[in-house]
Order: C-alpha cells, then sequence, then structure tokens
C-alpha cells in the first residue's frame, strides 16, 4: 500500500512516527502484562508506560493532575462517558448544528429516553457560530454546552476559549469534542474554561485506533458509563471513586497506549504551531489548485481564513461516492465520500442533497501529493464536462 496518497487524516491518521509502532512492538514483546492488577515487575511497567502517557496528554493539553485523564477506545467513547454521566433528567442542553453523530445521538438519547432539552446553535454557510445566540440559549436549567473544536465536514474552528468564558458566567459546564483538533490546534483546557475533553488518539494525535480519552475537571463528578474491575479497592461493591479508576473499568489497551504516548511525545517535539502552520500551507496550497478546476466547489471556510486541515469539495453534480471510488482506483488517492456522520453539517453547508469528497491533510503530506490530487480532480473533471 506504500504508494497510496493518503488524504484521509480526518478519519485516522497514517502514517504513524515509527517509534509509535516500535513502542506499540516492545510492548507486546517485553511487557504486556495487565496496567494496575499485578505487583510484579511487567504489570509495573505496563502501569507505569499507562501514568506516561497520562502525564504527556496532561502536558499537551495544559490539565495539572494526569489523573484526571482517563483512556477511552475512541472519541465516541470518550463523548458517551461524559454525556450520559454528567446530563441528568430535566436538564438542558446546548450543542450545535455542525456536531459529529457522536454528539448527536447521545443527546437525541437523552433527549427520548430521560427528556432532556435540546437547543441546536445555527451556524453560516462557512460553518461559523454567533456568540450572542450562545448567549440567548441559555436557560435556568442549562447544564452543558458540547461544542466540537473544529468541523469535521468543514474544518472550521470555534471559539472555544469565549464559548467557555460564556459558559462560566452562565453557569454550565463545557464540553469539547476534539476529534478533529487534538495534536492540531493548540489546546489548553485551564486557560480556555473547558470542564470535559473528548480526545482521539489516532488521529492528530498520531496514535492506533482504539485508544482516545476523557479530561474530567476534578470538581466534575460523572457517573461511570462501565462498571467492573480497576484492580483498586477490590472489596467495595461499588466503582471506586478515585480517578481514573472510576472512569477505567476492564483492561487497559496497553500497546495502544504505549503507541499514543510516542505520537504524543512527537507532538510535544515538533510543538503544535509548527504542526498547524504547516498543514494550514497545504491547505490553501490545495484549495487554491481546486478553486481553479470549473465547477468545483469548495465548503467552509474561504481562502486565507483559518481552519484545520479538512477541505471537501464537490465536482458539479458529480456523485460525492463516485469521485473518490475514481480518485482510490486511478489515481492511488484515498479520500472519503458522503456524509461524514454530519448531516446537520450538510444542511449548514447546503450540501444535504449530494454530500461531499473529503480531502483531509495531515502533518506528513507532501506539496507532490497536493498537486497529484489537484491535478487528478481536474482529469475528473474534464471527464464529466465532455
Ligand atoms: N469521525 C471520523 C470522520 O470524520 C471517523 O471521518
Amino acid at each position: 500500500m506504500k504508494d497510496v496518497m493518503y488524504f484521509d487524516q480526518a478519519a485516522s491518521s497514517w502514517p504513524k512516527p515509527p517509534a509509535v509502532m516500535d513502542a506499540m512492538m516492545q510492548c507486546m514483546q517485553e511487557y504486556a502484562a495487565n496496567p494496575g492488577r499485578g505487583s510484579h515487575q511487567m504489570a509495573v511497567k505496563a502501569s507505569r508506560t499507562l501514568f506516561e502517557a497520562r502525564k504527556n496528554l496532561a502536558k499537551l493539553f495544559g490539565v495539572k493532575n494526569p489523573n484526571d485523564i482517563s483512556f477511552a477506545l475512541n472519541t465516541t467513547h470518550a463523548l458517551n462517558q461524559a454525556i450520559k454521566g454528567f446530563v441528568k433528567p430535566g436538564d438542558h442542553v446546548i450543542c450545535t448544528h455542525v456536531e459529529h453523530n457522536s454528539v448527536r445521538r447521545p443527546l437525541e438519547y437523552l433527549k427520548a429516553s430521560a427528556g432532556v432539552e435540546l437547543t441546536y446553535l445555527t451556524h453560516d454557510e462557512q460553518g461559523s457560530m454567533q456568540l450572542n445566540e450562545l448567549k440567548e440559549a441559555f436557560r435556568s436549567n442549562t447544564t452543558l454546552v458540547v461544542v466540537t473544536h473544529s468541523s469535521n465536514l468543514l474544518g472550521t474552528i470555534m471559539p472555544i476559549g469565549e464559548i467557555g468564558e460564556l459558559c462560566r458566567s452562565h453557569g454550565a459546564k463545557l464540553l469539547v469534542d476534539a476529534a478533529q483538533s487534538a495534536g492540531v490546534l493548540p489546546i489548553h483546557v485551564a486557560d480556555m474554561n473547558i470542564d470535559m475533553l473528548a480526545f482521539p488518539g489516532h488521529k492528530g494525535l498520531l496514535g492506533p485506533q482504539g485508544t482516545g480519552g476523557l479530561y474530567t475537571h476534578p470538581d466534575i463528578d460523572l457517573e461511570p458509563l462501565l462498571h467492573g474491575g480497576t484492580g483498586s479497592q477490590s472489596e467495595a461493591i461499588r466503582q471506586p471513586t478515585v480517578r481514573p479508576d472510576r472512569y477505567e473499568a476492564g483492561t487497559q489497551n496497553t500497546p495502544g497506549i504505549a503507541g499514543l504516548n510516542e505520537g504524543v511525545k512527537f507532538i510535544l517535539g515538533e510543538t503544535v504551531d509548527k504542526i498547524h502552520a504547516k498543514e494550514w500551507a497545504h491547505t490553501q496550497q490545495l484549495m487554491e489548485g481546486l478553486l481553479g478546476i470549473e465547477g468545483v466547489t469548495i465548503l467552509g471556510p474561504k481562502l486565507g481564513q483559518n481552519k484545520t486541515g479538512i477541505v471537501s469539495f464537490n465536482i458539479q453534480d458529480v456523485d460525492s461516492s463516485e469521485v473518490a471510488f475514481i480518485l482510490d482506483q486511478s489515481f492511488q488517492i484515498a479520500v472519503r465520500s458522503g456524509y461524514h456522520c454530519t448531516p446537520l453539517a450538510h444542511e449548514v453547508a447546503g450540501s444535504l442533497a449530494k454530500g461531499a469528497v473529503r480531502s483531509s491533510i495531515g502533518y506528513f503530506t507532501t506539496d507532490e501529493e497536493i498537486t497529484a490530487l489537484i491535478e487528478a480532480v481536474k482529469e475528473i473533471q474534464a471527464q464529466y464536462a465532455k
């Protein structure tokens, strides 16, 4: 598969830094024992690996106590823990029109099953939101605001710091979906007033699939999503209150987290600012090229505006899955097509009828790959224009 040009970074990043694979292999070969469940040397080494990863994640996200970060299988798992663990019957929750189904579905589930009230904020065509609308949406029973940091369809970046201030002044908590921002945009939970942060390990953090996590402010006690063994307080019949055990029932993914730790170390070394600057420059190069092709339209922020490395587009009325299929089969270019689990964001962008081709850029994307994608779209457009 080495000749593939991979533009599906928003779904899962690839390639990974070699240290990620090396650490996973070393764990499997040398110390893949159960972390937190024994006092022998291999179990201790496994526990230490988890703690080191927690420490590095805490450094990346401005978290004071690494134990306020619990590991999860992915962002969806972390979001479910946060939403279902926090929201109570009778609560009012505010979210947005560009949320992923991982936010929308648990909230709609609680609306249907527990009478939770829900408000969706609107956006302009570029995916930007109006803070005034948020201000007016707060009610006396608003307990939670859930916002994606960056839209997985449009790449639009939400003003999390300002949203955090508004939440604080209205007595609501802020949960941020960092699926498209962890590792590629600056995140500091204290400075941005973020109360809960759900993040993937396998996207911008460059770790393997099956990893992710949730930061929970120390003042918030979530009802655990899973109950079971933690290796601690075995005599207690209730889930321990101590963190991170409270939210980590069952054996953790030690080899995966060993890999994730190396991904986070790579990001800390390169710096998030450098990663974002490089991805943004490539995003602009791609947008410029695509905008020069007749009949191609790009969703989301305009050229020159800040965004993450996502460029979603359509070629006239050509079906997005057909374009993705041709890019894959004839050009060895991997993109994602369709609705990207975010139908509401397509309403915002006016693309609900046809979906979109989504190309997404990562830190290892090259100038040559961007040029190849532009040339491929030109060829496809020319075929369809005939
Ligand atoms: N949520 C991921 C995406 O946007 C899978 O593709």
